[in-house]
């Protein structure tokens, strides 16, 4: 059966885009089943329609509370037949129900060389902290915010005169390149989830792959 993913957005959408794409040319071999936001204003949502994707909007404020909400977005990516879920600038926090849902079926994309700066900010961290280098990771989704198992990172430098925004434009183009090619390993059955420890072509992985 071919993979179909279903992608978690909050605002642009340009890692979602990525997706898309790699999934269009054939660099990842499956299809988007869907785009979901819980932020109806949310750029990508736009873009993922003009593409003819599928989209839908859960929004926390229609909902008692985390596990309603939940609930109901866990409802719409199955009853698309997703088989896999990709967060991609997803800023909610997912409740540990939702995540068991999909363990070992899903991605995150994190923009910094975790497990350094889980949470936000993460570029003007890094510069606070004197960092010579910055990056993004992939890696597992689990309960713990950012903290799964990761399974591909790459890294640049920080030069002088980088501010934060410097260093996400920098980063970004690194997660457009590694966020697919995780993908694809995910959706191939070459990256798997056990307990906790990531597999990559039944090998565990002691450290994620490095790309440059
Ligand atoms: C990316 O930097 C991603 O790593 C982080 O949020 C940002 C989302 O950007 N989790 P976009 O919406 O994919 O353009």
């Amino acid at each position: 059966m071919r993979a179909k993913i279903a992608i978690l957005i909050s605002g642009r959408g340009s890692n979602m885009q990525s997706i898309v794409n790699a999934c269009a040319d054939g660099t990842i071999d499956a299809e988007v089943g869907l785009v979901a936001s819980d932020k109806a204003d949310a750029a990508g949502l736009k873009w993922a329609e003009q593409h003819n994707i599928k989209t839908a909007v859960i929004s926390a404020k229609d909902y008692a509370d985390r596990s309603a909400s939940d609930k109901a977005l866990a409802e719409v990516i199955d009853a698309h037949g997703c088989t896999h879920l990709l967060l991609a600038g997803y800023m909610r926090i997912l409740s540990e129900q939702f995540v068991t849902h999909f363990i070992g079926r899903a991605l995150n994309i994190h923009p910094s060389l975790l497990p350094k700066y889980k949470g936000l900010n993460t570029h003007q961290r890094a510069l606070t902290a004197g960092d010579t280098v910055c990056g993004a990771t992939v890696h597992f989704v689990s309960p713990a915010l950012d903290s799964g198992p990761s399974v591909i990172q790459a890294q640049l430098a920080i030069e002088s005169g980088d501010d934060a925004d410097s260093l996400a434009a920098k980063v970004l183009p690194i997660e457009h390149h590694i966020y697919p090619t995780a993908t694809q390993w995910l959706v191939s059955g070459r990256l798997k989830l056990q307990g906790d420890v990531a597999w990559l072509d039944d090998q565990p992985l002691q450290e994620p792959i490095q790309l440059t």
